[in-house]
C-alpha cells in the first residue's frame, strides 16, 4: 500500500485527480466510483477538467434499497449531480435499488462487473472500516449482495436525510471479491472520525472486523489521506 498524506481534503483530492489522470493516460477506461462526502472534491476536480469520459464506463459501488434514481437521496442522483451531468460516460452502471428481484439484480450486477473489468477504483471508508457497504463481518469472498446496514452506518449517513427513520436499512453493494479484482485502488479518507478505521486498515491485522484491512492483500492500492485521517498512524 502506498500512503500519501496531504494537509487537507482539497489538496488530497487534487493529488487523487492527478494520479487518476495518469491512469487515464495509461489507458484506463473503466472506473469504479463511490458516493458520499469523501469523493466530492475529486469529482469537482474532474468536472472542471478537460477529462473526457464519453468513451469510458463507470460502475458504482452501491445503491440504497428502495430509492429510485429520481430520489434525491439515491446514489444515482448523487452521481448525476456530482459528475455525470457534467461529464457523461458512455455508460454508467449503479445497482438498481428498486429492482423487484434483488437477488437477480445482484447477479446481473456481477455480470456487468465481469464484462467490464475495473481499471481504477475509487473507495471511501466507513468509520467502522467498511468499503462499499461491506460491513464488518462480511466474508471477503462475496460479490454483489444485499446488505443490512449497521447502526453505525445509518447514524453516519443520517446527515443526508430529514430524520434517521428515513435512512434506508438495506443497500445493494459490490462485494469485496470484486473490489479486490480491480487494477488500481484509490482509497480516500478525510477527517478525524476516519482515523481509527484508517489505522486498522493499514496497521492492523487483515480481518473481516475491519473490511478495508483486506486491501493489504491487493498489489496496487494508493491510500490518500488528510492529516486528520492519518493522525493515528
Ligand atoms: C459510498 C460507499 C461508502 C462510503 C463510506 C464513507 O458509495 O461505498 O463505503 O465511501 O461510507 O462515506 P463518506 O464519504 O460519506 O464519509
Amino acid at each position: 500500500m502506498e500512503v500519501i498524506t496531504s494537509k487537507d481534503k482539497k489538496t488530497a483530492s487534487k493529488k487523487a485527480f492527478e494520479l487518476l489522470q495518469e491512469d487515464i493516460k495509461n489507458g484506463a477506461k473503466v472506473f469504479g466510483l463511490a458516493t458520499g462526502s469523501t469523493p466530492e472534491d475529486l469529482y469537482t476536480e474532474l468536472r472542471h477538467s478537460d477529462v473526457d469520459f464519453s468513451e469510458s464506463i463507470s460502475i458504482n459501488l452501491d445503491e440504497y434499497v428502495g430509492l429510485s434514481p429520481e430520489d434525491p437521496q439515491s446514489y444515482r442522483y448523487f452521481m448525476e449531480e456530482h459528475l455525470f451531468k457534467a461529464k457523461p460516460f458512455k455508460k454508467s452502471y449503479l445497482p438498481d435499488g428498486v429492482a423487484k428481484d434483488l437477488d437477480a439484480e445482484c447477479k446481473h450486477y456481477d455480470q456487468i462487473i465481469a464484462e467490464h473489468p475495473i481499471d481504477s477504483q475509487i473507495l471511501g471508508i466507513g468509520r467502522n472500516g467498511h468499503i462499499g457497504f461491506n460491513e464488518p463481518g462480511t466474508d471477503f469472498g462475496v460479490t454483489t449482495h444485499v446488505v443490512e446496514l449497521t447502526e453505525s452506518t445509518i447514524e453516519a449517513n443520517k446527515r443526508y436525510f430529514d430524520k434517521v427513520e428515513d435512512v434506508p436499512t438495506h443497500a445493494l453493494s459490490m462485494g469485496i471479491a470484486s473490489i479486490l479484482k480491480t487494477k488500481h485502488i484509490y482509497l480516500l479518507a478525510f477527517g478525524k472520525e476516519k482515523a481509527e478505521a484508517v489505522k486498522g486498515m493499514i496497521e492492523g491485522p487483515v480481518t473481516t472486523h475491519v473490511p478495508a484491512s483486506v486491501l493489504q492483500n491487493h498489489p496496487n492500492v494508493t491510500v490518500i489521506l488528510d492529516e486528520d485521517a492519518a493522525s493515528l498512524l
